[in-house]
């Protein structure tokens, strides 16, 4: 049976961060929604169809194709054959992205994906919506927080990294934004699930950050297992 780790959180709260090490550390499959989402925004930005157009909308998402391919240090996402790693990173992307994951059939489609990609495989899967929507049965689940200022500042040096320099109050108002939708959408709204870990990473060093959730990890295996053994 596979093991699904899922976690939710805001942007910026270090889900990725997390997802990535544990990954890494458990060797897991590292499944990034948000990056499934952005990508479906990056086409439509780019073949200039409208979030109205729910039919060109629906050709596309039929013929999605999705690939993680881990490297040494990062994580490709590979989409039809191209890999959009960077570009589905900018902050025009980022924008429309918010918007685009409010479309019902684009969050089916996904979430039928999503559910695909973790079949007979253990997987870390990160978004907003993982532990309550997508795999509400997930085998632990972590709801990842920082305060607003950190989450900030952390999404001002990721722009910066790739290759775009906004000042404090544009990323803000962002922030404060892609959040007000994702908390506000009818469909795969960002949630605490009542049975999820909250783990506050304002203060946190990405060791301490990882040491918690993979001790938490381990002990709920375990639980698994002797309740295995048991029956
Ligand atoms: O995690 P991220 O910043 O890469 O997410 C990009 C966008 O996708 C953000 O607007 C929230 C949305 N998203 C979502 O609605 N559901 C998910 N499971 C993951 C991301």
């Amino acid at each position: 049976m596979s093991f699904v780790v899922a976690i939710d959180g805001p942007t910026s709260s270090g889900k990725s961060t997390l997802a990535k090490i544990i990954s890494k550390e458990l060797g897991f499959t590292n499944i990034q929604t948000g990056a499934m989402y952005r990508s479906v925004a990056k086409i439509l930005l780019d073949n200039n169809i409208q979030i109205i157009d729910i039919e060109k909308i629906s050709e596309i998402l039929g013929k999605l194709d999705f690939e993680f391919r881990d490297t040494e240090d990062s994580q490709l996402v590979i989409v039809n054959g191209k890999d959009v790693t960077s570009e589905i990173r900018t902050k025009e992307v980022t924008d429309f992205t918010s918007e685009v994951a409010s479309i019902q059939q684009v969050r089916e489609r996904l979430t039928q994906l999503q559910r695909n990609m973790a079949q007979k495989k253990n997987i870390v899967m990160e978004g907003r919506d993982i532990g309550t929507s997508v795999f509400p049965n997930a085998d632990i689940k972590f709801f990842l927080m920082a305060n607003a200022n950190v989450r900030i500042q952390r999404k001002i040096k990721e722009l910066r990294e790739n290759g775009e320099d906004y000042n404090y109050q544009e990323v803000a108002e962002s922030v404060y934004k892609w959040d007000k939708d994702a908390i506000y959408r009818s469909q795969g709204a960002l949630k605490r699930a009542p049975d999820a870990i909250c783990i506050d990473t304002s203060t946190l060093t990405i060791d301490d950050m990882k040491n918690i959730a993979i001790n938490q990890i381990i002990e709920k295996q375990k639980q698994i297992k002797s309740l295995e053994l048991e029956i």
